[in-house]
């Protein structure tokens, strides 16, 4: 008997019928970033897109995006995104018509999703920027961002010394779990008060839970 939610395919004929999938559901939507999708799947097969545009991921970036446009608006010169991955937030960002973003810039640490995030987001002209760097390695006062957001603070060894590098007053979005039994996250926290302490943010204008199946998501919007 097959499990309704994990339909039976052959593995010889994916990522081929991903990619036509990818593509009729960009013909159909006409979105800029499923069409990207399509063009990872088809230059870059080692990526795990499914992965970053799993239905929790994209939930948790909904979120995101939600309550950026009612805490936070809708008008931004540059956005600057850390551990960015493959640059799902910035291509939902940069799609959604209710904002007015001049240029998001994407930094991770790993030199293997540069060209991925790049390629997700061609779409975008240069409204979009893909860098390799260390977060914890960045002059954030020359970037002059009006909005910084960091949904991997479960991936970074120490928050308040990463928030310690941006300029007092800087609006951030911030996204964190209680996932703690996946290996890659080194900095998990147990709920949204704790979460708020390791952040000590000068001021929240928005502080919320999204309870998911297997963990709960934290989101802090505020300034530093
Ligand atoms: C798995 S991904 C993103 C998960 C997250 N929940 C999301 O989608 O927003 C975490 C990313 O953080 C990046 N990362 C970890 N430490 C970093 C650092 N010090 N500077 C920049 N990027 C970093 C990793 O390379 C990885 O691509």
């Amino acid at each position: 008997m097959t499990h309704a939610s994990h339909p039976p395919h052959s593995s010889h004929d994916w990522p081929e019928s991903g990619y036509d999938l990818a593509r009729g559901l960009a013909a159909y939507t006409g979105s800029v970033l499923v069409d990207g999708i399509a063009s990872v799947i088809a230059k870059h097969p080692q990526a795990n897109i499914a992965n970053a545009f799993n239905h929790k991921q994209v939930l948790c970036k909904l979120w995101a995006r939600n309550e950026l446009l009612r805490n936070a608006g809708s008008d931004y010169d540059r956005i600057v995104v850390l551990g960015g991955w493959y640059g799902v937030l910035p291509a939902m960002l940069l799609e959604d018509t209710r904002f007015n973003i001049q240029v998001i810039d994407s930094f991770d640490i790993d030199p293997a999703v540069e060209d991925v995030a790049r390629t997700l987001n061609s779409g975008f002209g240069d409204r979009f920027r893909a860098v390799t760097a260390d977060m914890y390695g960045i002059d954030y006062r020359s970037l002059k961002a009006d909005l910084v957001v960091n949904t991997s603070c479960e991936h970074i060894a120490d928050l308040g010394a990463w928030l310690g590098l941006l300029p007092s007053g800087t609006r951030v979005a911030l996204q964190s779990n209680d996932y703690f039994s996946e290996p890659s996250h080194i900095n998990c926290v147990s709920s949204l008060e704790e979460f708020e302490i390791k952040a000590g943010l000068s001021l929240i204008d928005f502080a919320g839970a999204l309870p998911m199946k297997k963990y709960t998501r934290f989101m802090l919007i505020g300034a530093v």
